[in-house]
């Protein structure tokens, strides 16, 4: 066997594997954050459903990993605690975490000034008070929130019609979606229907916000598609409260994901015993090493005493050279991608302070020198033409990651395949790999990416 790439659901095709199977885990599950509206990456109904979710998923790959097999699992590290619960839930021992950093994230951030002068609506108590008939409503009528969401031709919006205080998150619906309900809960009081605005209608304070410029590029995308921005004004706050929260911000620029170390225990009394039974049980070090060029200068040069430390300048120390491994350094749990000029980590997108010349000289000093593992985010050629997955990785990284975890001539197992990368890296670096993917399309694209491995 080479590989096998199985369509359908994990938990199913899982069932269906021999126990103590495979030698190594490498899979980017789903994060539970509900990517660009994505099925599959909805949270199953909330925390404690989506890590039951994952964790029987997990528990059936622990029982098909090899005792002692290690595996590495993507998570983001917004829900990064979710998916780590669900691996130990599962039965796996959680090692580390390896930190991949970038610089090509999005802020995903909503400016409060501009928020304060865009609300229609700043009074919570009015807004459950509409929210508090309309629910009344619904429950004289005998309706359900479903039906409400029916005629409203949207999904998700009656819960926030209908919000209970304190927690629920309360809305009142645009006047085109007012138009479709009407027809099911008759008509509202005069105090509801003033307070029923067209979608495209901004709070007061919008209109005197002063203009200043006008955007010019669509900024940002994914899969390839630039989002495109609907209202091109820069403006600044004109009202005293909007003033005072100038430059204050919701979130930060994602810059870094996670890869979580997870083995199986062993099953026999010691590692050793453990790896003539089942070549598992190990990281592949010196197949993971960062190749370093150039000479490393010693750490010997700093000489500690009472307690600080001082530069020691004497001639032994400036000759004296760190001992390297001829392969490079020992590989550590940080990684760094680099695509361009941008991705440099000390940088946001919108820093339009440095010139590209600084940029380029930043890392030409920075490269060569910082033992870290790099690798480019994957570009349309990498991925495939026609990969139309929306969060492809890139292969070199899945290469290093499989190299690191599995025994020569091993079998990779990745139970969300997504385009099929974990299977190409593992192809390439002449492992067997078993992957599964439930969706037809993303399937069909990673056999045919898998088929076009020629090594
Ligand atoms: C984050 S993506 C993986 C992307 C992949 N690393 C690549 O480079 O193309 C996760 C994938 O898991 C799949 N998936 C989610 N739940 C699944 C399940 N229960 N069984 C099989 N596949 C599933 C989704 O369809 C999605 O393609």
């Amino acid at each position: 066997m080479n590989y096998k790439a199985h369509l359908g659901d994990s938990l199913e095709i899982l069932k269906t594997l021999p126990s103590n199977s495979v030698d190594s885990l490498v899979t980017d599950p789903p994060a539970g954050i509900g990517l660009l509206g994505l099925d599959w990456d909805k949270d199953k109904g909330g925390r404690a459903e989506w890590i039951a979710w994952l964790a029987s998923i997990m528990r059936e790959c622990q029982r098909v990993l090899k005792p002692g097999g290690h595996g590495l699992v993507w998570a983001l590290p917004r829900t990064s605690h979710w998916t780590a619960t669900a691996l130990e839930d599962a039965g796996f021992q959680v090692k580390d975490v390896i930190t991949h950093v970038f610089g090509s994230g999005f802020p995903k951030s909503i400016a409060i000034d501009k928020a304060l002068d865009r609300a229609k609506y700043t009074d919570t108590d009015l807004v459950f008070k509409v929210t508090g008939w309309i629910r009344n409503r619904r429950d004289e009528l005998g309706l359900t929130n479903k039906q409400l969401d029916e005629a409203a031709e949207i999904k998700g919006g009656a819960c926030h019609w209908t919000a209970l205080p304190p927690h629920g998150q309360p809305n009142i619906p645009t006047k085109e979606r007012w138009g479709k309900l009407e027809t099911l809960l008759g008509p509202a009081p005069q105090w509801i229907c003033e307070l029923i605005k067209p979608s495209h209608e901004l709070g007061e304070n919008w209109r005197s916000r002063e203009v200043v410029g006008q955007y010019t590029k669509d900024s940002g995308g994914i899969g390839g598609k630039a989002f495109s921005a609907t209202n091109r004004e820069m403006t600044e706050p004109t009202t005293e409260e909007s003033k005072k929260w100038k430059g204050w911000g919701t979130a930060l620029k994602p810059a870094s994901e996670h890869w979580i170390l997870i083995q199986k225990p062993v099953s026999e009394h010691n590692i050793a015993a453990n790896i003539k039974k089942y070549s598992t049980g190990g990281i592949n070090i010196d197949a993971s090493r960062i190749p370093v060029q150039g000479k490393i200068p010693s750490t010997s040069n700093l000489d500690f005493r009472d307690g600080g430390f001082i530069w020691d300048t004497s001639e032994r120390s400036r000759n004296s050279i760190y001992h390297q491994h001829p392969d490079g350094r020992f590989p550590s749990n940080f990684i760094i991608t680099q695509s361009n000029a941008q991705d440099c980590p000390a940088r946001t997108l919108n820093d339009q302070s440095e010139s590209e010349n600084e940029v380029a000289q930043y890392f030409k000093n920075f490269n060569p020198e910082v033992p870290f593992f790099y690798c480019k985010k994957p570009d349309k050629f990498e991925k495939g033409f026609d990969n139309s997955h929306p969060t492809v990785k890139p292969l070199r990284l899945m290469r290093y990651l499989c190299k690191m975890l599995t025994p020569i001539g091993g079998t990779v197992l990745d139970p969300f395949m997504g385009s099929g990368t974990t299977g190409v890296a593992a192809l390439f670096e002449r492992f067997q790999f078993v992957g599964i993917e439930r969706d037809e399309n993303y399937h069909r694209i990673a056999e045919k990416r898998l088929q076009g491995v020629k090594i």
